[in-house]
């Protein structure tokens, strides 16, 4: 049993004890917002220099980005988009203005950007690997460039990056293997390039791809049979390839094709005889400047929404 002073003093320290709580908390209160306001204001600051960094290296012969200047917040430059709450930038689209010059690394610093257009513009050198640190990027679209070199593996890193579009560029070497880990991916359009090597099997664990456009490159080899596990795909198009081989039967399994585009390749070997039934919304199928042997099946021509053969 506690005699009446312990008592006493327990209680007194438990009032110490509350007061002490209290004023801390208060003293929070107080902190947390300017600690949150100073870090907002830290990260703006470096999507400012990213953005400068970014417009040293660009060459911009009809001057797009000079509203990109020291007496405008750059949320509002000439396009950038930034979110509502944190002012950071989310959307950096600046398409078809006749811009040339580099990508500059820095871009990899703007750590909330979405959305990426640079499309039909002029610029030359490589894709740099830094954007791989962007891993809020869901859209990337470069084509209609001189961009070159290997496409880097590290955007491998972007999980969630739906939507790759990079055709009509002078890219070179293989489509990376690590690719096969953007498991969000959807469209993945590379065409009009000097791509080589195969395929790689790991897009077959891409579950959600729609789209693979990769026409007039030179790749080559077996199509890997893990394409078969792609059940949402709906467009392959691999037209003016040196794609070799048995076109894999597993292709014939995904029900949800529209447009099957393989012309001018190398494939040999007959197609199945039921094609129609296998591809309910078979809308374009596109063989031609081929080995493969035998006629066109008849089914092909059941096919109901069947436009270009
Ligand atoms: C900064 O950009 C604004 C908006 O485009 C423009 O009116 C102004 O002339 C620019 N200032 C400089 C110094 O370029
Ligand atoms: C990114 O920001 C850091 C500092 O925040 C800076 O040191 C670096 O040079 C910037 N650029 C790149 C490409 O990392
Ligand atoms: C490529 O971009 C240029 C503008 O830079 C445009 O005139 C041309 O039509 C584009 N080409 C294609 C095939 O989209
Ligand atoms: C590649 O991506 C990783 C992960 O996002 C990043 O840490 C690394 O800095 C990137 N590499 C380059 C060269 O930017
Ligand atoms: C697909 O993913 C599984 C599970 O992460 C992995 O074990 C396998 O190696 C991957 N397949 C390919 C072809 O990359
Ligand atoms: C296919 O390979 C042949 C022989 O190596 C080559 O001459 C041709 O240019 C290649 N075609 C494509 C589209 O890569
Ligand atoms: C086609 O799909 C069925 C059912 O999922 C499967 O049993 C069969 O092995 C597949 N055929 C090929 C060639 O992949
Ligand atoms: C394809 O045809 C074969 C033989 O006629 C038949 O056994 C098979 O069920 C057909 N497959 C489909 C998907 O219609």
């Amino acid at each position: 049993m506690a005699s009446q002073t312990d008592q006493s003093i327990i209680s007194s320290i438990s009032r110490m004890a509350i007061m002490l709580l209290w004023c801390a908390s208060l003293l929070l209160v107080g902190w947390f917002p300017t600690a949150i306001e100073g870090i907002t204001i830290k990260g703006q600051e470096r999507d400012r220099q990213a953005l400068l960094a970014i417009k040293s290296q660009i060459h911009d012969p009809f001057k797009v980005t000079s509203s990109w200047n020291n007496s405008l917040p750059f949320c509002q430059w000439k396009g950038i988009t930034c979110g509502r709450r944190h002012r950071r930038v989310t959307t950096l689209d600046l398409s078809k203005q006749q811009l040339g010059g580099t990508l500059s690394p820095h871009v990899g610093n703007l750590s909330f950007l979405r959305f990426i257009n640079l499309q039909d513009n002029n610029f030359e050198s490589v894709i740099p690997p830094e954007i791989g640190r962007l891993s809020r990027l869901q859209t990337l679209r470069l084509s209609n460039n001189s961009f070159g070199g290997t496409i880097p593996a590290n955007l491998s890193h972007c999980s969630n990056l739906a939507v790759f579009i990079a055709g009509r560029n002078n890219l070179e070497g293989n489509i990376p293997v690590e690719f096969g880990n953007l498991l969000k991916l959807e469209i993945l359009q590379i065409p009009y390039n000097h791509l080589t090597g195969q395929l790689p099997t790991s897009l077959g664990n891409i579950s959600t791809l729609q789209e693979i456009f990769l026409r007039e490159n030179h790749l080559q080899g077996r199509l890997p049979d893990s394409l078969g596990l792609l059940k949402r795909l709906v467009r392959l198009l691999l037209g003016t390839n040196n794609f070799s081989d048995l076109i894999p039967p597993s292709l014939f399994n995904i029900s949800s094709l529209e447009s099957i585009e393989l012309v001018k390749n190398l494939f040999h070997g007959n197609l199945p005889v039921n094609l129609s039934s296998n591809f309910p919304n078979l809308r374009q199928f596109n063989v031609g400047l081929n080995d493969l042997s035998g006629t066109l099946p008849e089914s092909i021509s059941n096919a109901s929404k069947l436009e270009r053969c």
